[in-house]
């Protein structure tokens, strides 16, 4: 039997440039969709695979992600004098038991695959997922437990993929296909951020990883890659040959929250799956389309909100 994946790496390091100004001082993983951080979607789904152990790869400016998944007794009393039981029951559920959750600093974001590999200690000699906060997948099942469940009869490094449009290869880690079985796709290589016509196909890796503890013996080894940055893609293709690689196609919608559009499309998504919100969403979204027509807001671009907050000081 293959050994149960116990410990899930989240590295969560990286500025979140595109999200400026808001991450100037808050953690990207810490925007919320509805009223949930990103942060805590990936530790639910992480618990639904039945990861025991959380390894937090931080960064300076991060430790809002430390106090998240902290006790608040002020809090907590507070809650308990005024009855609120529902809302006490809601931030129990987000506290780790006590040693399960770890917190390592990358004391510089040289890209994801140093991150993961500052986590080598934390880790050891196991197999371990890593899970990427900002992309947040909507799944019947969700993908990290789809994703054991395949590794139980399969083992080596797994990613978990899906299909994008040619011309954004250039974004992501693009895997070379070799022969199908179900959901799996066997892996020959992967390539980081390919040009469309150098791209071995459409099958992007997206932030969800089953990897074997070797790969810290390559990420270790990495030289820059795309973008300047140490590629955990780079390290997973050095392992070809060593170890067998798969594509997952997973089950589900996955949502780009680095990225202003996927994460609006997520809150949308996420306050249309809620009982308490799904009417009163679907009205003003309603309301807007109407409201389109008559145009009533003024055109306000990137830049000029950011002037408005620099002249506030905010
Ligand atoms: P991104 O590629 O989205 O980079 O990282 P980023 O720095 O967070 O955001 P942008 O592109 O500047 O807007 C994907 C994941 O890898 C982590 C990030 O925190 C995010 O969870 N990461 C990235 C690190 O932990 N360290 C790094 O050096 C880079």
């Amino acid at each position: 039997m293959r050994t149960r994946i116990r410990k899930a790496v989240f590295p969560v390091g990286g500025l979140g440039t595109r999200f400026l100004p808001v991450t100037r001082s808050l953690p990207k993983e810490m925007l919320p969709v509805v009223d949930t951080p990103l942060i805590q979607y990936a530790i639910d789904e992480a618990r639904a695979a039945g990861i025991e152990e959380f390894i937090f790869v931080t960064g300076r400016g991060k430790s809002a992600i430390e106090d998240h998944f902290d006790r608040c007794l002020e809090l907590e009393n507070v809650l308990s004098t005024r009855g609120k039981a529902r809302e006490m029951k809601a931030i129990e559920r987000e506290v780790p038991q006590p040693g399960h959750a770890v917190f390592t600093r990358q004391q510089r974001p040289l890209g994801l695959g140093h991150a993961v590999w500052c986590a080598r200690n934390l880790v050891g000699d196991e197999p371990f997922a890593v899970m990427l906060p900002d992309d947040l997948i909507m799944a019947e099942t969700p993908c990290l437990e789809q994703m054991t469940q395949a590794y139980g009869s399969i083992g080596g490094n797994m990613v978990a993929v899906m299909e994008v449009s040619p011309v954004e290869t250039s974004r992501y880690g693009i895997l070379c296909p070799g022969n199908t079985q179900g959901r799996l796709v066997e892996g020959l290589t992967i390539i980081e951020k390919p040009r469309p016509e150098n791209a071995p196909s459409n099958l992007a890796a997206i932030g969800r990883y089953i990897l074997e503890p070797r790969i810290f013996h390559h990420l270790h080894k990495l030289r820059p890659g795309a973008g300047g940055e140490l590629q955990l893609t780079d390290g997973i293709s050095r392992m070809v040959g060593e170890s067998r690689l798969h594509g997952f196609r997973f089950s589900g919608r996955r949502f780009d929250c680095g990225d202003k559009i996927g994460y609006f499309e997520a809150n949308i998504a996420y306050a249309l799956a809620r009982h308490d919100l799904a009417e009163d969403a679907r009205r003003v979204l309603a309301s807007f389309s109407t409201e389109r027509r008559q145009a009533p807001f003024r055109a306000i671009d990137g830049a000029e909100s950011q002037d408005v907050n620099r002249a506030t000081g905010s």
